[in-house]
Order: C-alpha cells, then structure tokens, then sequence
C-alpha cells in the first residue's frame, strides 16, 4: 500500500552532512536517488538536523560538509530543477511537525528502535543519551510526512524509522483525520561495498574512495586494499571470497567479474596487476562525475543556487501540509 491517491510515487530522502560522498553513500543511496528523480516527484534533503543528534558540540563543519555533499548530489545527476534539493534546517516546518509527532510516539517506543540503539552503544551513550537522540526517528517521519512522500529511499538501517513514520500517520490519521499517505521504504538492492580494508566503507574507518578522488588517489588508494593473505605470489592461485578488490570488480563490472574470479582462482593474475585494472575501472566509471564536480566547484553559486531554489519549493509544500495539519487538529 503506498497512501493516499497513489498516482506518481513522491519520494523524499535525506543524508546527513558528512562532506565528500564516498563510493558506499553512492552505490548505497546516491545512485538510488539519481534513478528514482525519473520515475517519482522527488525532494532531496540535507539533514542537518539530525547531524546534531550525535554531535551538536561540533557545528563548525556543517556548512562546508552540506556544500561538498550537495556538489556531489548534482555532480552524480541529481537534477535541482527537477528534483529539490534543500537544507533541513532551513524549513522551520520540519520542527512544528515534529513537536506535533512526539505526542503521538511513547518513550518506550523510541527505545526499542535497534538502529539508535546500536548507535548508542557504538558511541557509548549508555549514560549520557539525548532527548534529541532518542527522538531523531520522530525528526525524521516529519522530514518524510511534511512532503506527503509515499516513498522513502534508503538502506536497511533506516527501516524501523520508516516503520515508526508509517504508525505515526496511522495513529494521526485516525485520530484528526486523513492527512498523511502511509509510505513505503525503498530499499536499495546493492550489496554493501566493503572498505578497502575489509570493514564497512566509513568516513571514519578512514577506509573509502571518494568521488572526487583523482584517478592517481584511486589507484594509491587501490593498492592498499584488503586482499586474500594467502596469495603471496602473483601465481598463487587465489580465494576472491572475501577480497575486497573482487567485490569492487562484482560492483563496477559485473560482466567481466566471472573472468577475474577465474584467473584469481587459477593463479592466472596477481594482486597488483588486478588492482591496477580495477583502479583504472573505477577511474574510468566515475570520470563523468569528476568532470562535472570540477565545474561545479569552479561555480559554487550553482550549488548554493540550486539550494536556494530547493529550498522555497520545499516549503511551499511544507507550509500546505502544515496548514492541512493545523486544520485537521483544530489548532490556529
Ligand atoms: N536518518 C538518516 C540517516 O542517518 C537521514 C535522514 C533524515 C533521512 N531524515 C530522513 C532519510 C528522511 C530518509 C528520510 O542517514
């Protein structure tokens, strides 16, 4: 079921600001986003917001992180026009609709949610947890129900917060009246691209390719990747499971991968001459994206022009779904 008046899907999704996008954000989410603008009324967002749930002691880096991030949304094919993209924070809405929410959600609700509480253990918050922290997946059903979205792009962890934005419309629904469609996670199909040393690919693992590394950083970067300990010489034959340039090759090539697994198999091909092609890969694939990052970088105001313009679509939408909301509570 995806809501109300299902005509054209509309989609809303959102990144936190984490700066230049790594190829896990792309093949994960962004790439995801870039196909579904097609098909689906889509809205973009930067959460900004949210970004201080875990660390609002450190703002400094939110502004230029949103820049480079939003740069590498329209270097990868999002277009503004098309499909707004704008600033959390920017849209006072998402905070009424989210006072209006914690109503409607009780805390020993919120404390079930796994992905907090894996947050709150990788970050050792046992003792020190948030009220913002706790409430974020409420933040993040406004971000969705301000758009009326009745689909939601986004990895396997973001689901118990779809699943809580889908009971908080419900639960208004039935207690004010129809405003909200009932939406439906996305999810995205691609396997999770491992880093480069085997660990999940993260910013702070400090194990990625970004998609403005050069063709030279990809290739350093390449050579240092995780692959099977046991292949010591190039004709040692080799086990790909596990390696991680083997799954790059699956990623950005699956066609010629069987070929790899092979010659990987058979001591056909060594570790550095395979990193080499798969540097040359992934180069050669994200060259589009590397061209049209350096033009926009050498015209900024593109980027802050496209969240300027984002941003007051977004909110016209935003202030009719709160006049809607307001209305239906008899409140104003
Ligand atoms: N919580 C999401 C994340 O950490 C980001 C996000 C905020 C989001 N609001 C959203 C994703 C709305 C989808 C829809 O990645």
């Amino acid at each position: 079921m995806s809501g109300a008046g299902a005509k054209r899907p509309r989609v809303l999704s959102g990144m936190r600001p984490t700066g230049r996008l790594h190829l896990g954000n792309y093949l994960g989410a962004l790439q995801n986003w870039v196909s579904m603008q097609h098909q689906c009324e889509s809205f973009f967002m930067v959460a900004d917001w949210h970004a201080l749930t875990t660390d609002h002691e450190h703002t400094d880096q939110i502004a230029p992180n949103t820049h480079e991030m939003v740069t590498d949304w329209l270097a990868a094919g999002i277009d503004p026009e098309k499909s707004p993209v704008f600033i959390q924070s920017r849209v006072k809405e998402h905070a009424e609709l989210h006072l209006l929410f914690s109503m409607l959600v009780t805390v020993s609700r919120l404390e079930r949610n796994p992905t907090v509480k894996e947050q709150v253990r990788d970050l050792e918050l046992e003792e020190t947890i948030t009220y913002g922290l706790l409430g974020y997946p409420v933040l993040q059903a406004a971000d969705i129900l301000l758009y009326r979205a009745t689909l939601v792009p986004v990895g396997e962890d973001q689901v118990p917060h779809v699943e809580l934005t889908r009971e908080i419309a419900r639960r208004f629904n039935a207690l004010y009246g129809e405003v909200f469609p009932v939406p439906d996670p996305k999810l995205t199909h691609f396997p999770r691209l491992p880093g480069l040393d085997g660990r999940r690919m993260s910013k702070s693992l400090g194990n990625t390719i970004l998609l403005a590394d050069s063709p030279q950083e990809i290739e350093a970067k390449v050579r240092t990747a995780f692959t099977d300990p046991k292949k010591l010489r190039k004709d040692d034959p080799g086990n790909p499971d596990g390696c991680v340039v083997f799954a790059y090759h699956r990623a950005f090539h699956p066609a010629g991968a069987a070929q790899i697994e092979r010659d990987c198999r058979a001591g056909a091909i060594g570790c550095v001459a395979d990193k080499r092609e798969l540097a040359g890969i992934v180069a050669r694939s994200l060259e589009p994206i590397r061209e049209k990052r350096k033009e926009l970088e050498a015209h900024p105001e593109r980027v802050r022009e496209a969240l300027r313009y984002g941003e007051e679509k977004a909110r016209a939408m935003a202030v009719e779904t709160m006049r809607q909301v307001r209305e239906a509570m008899k409140l104003g």
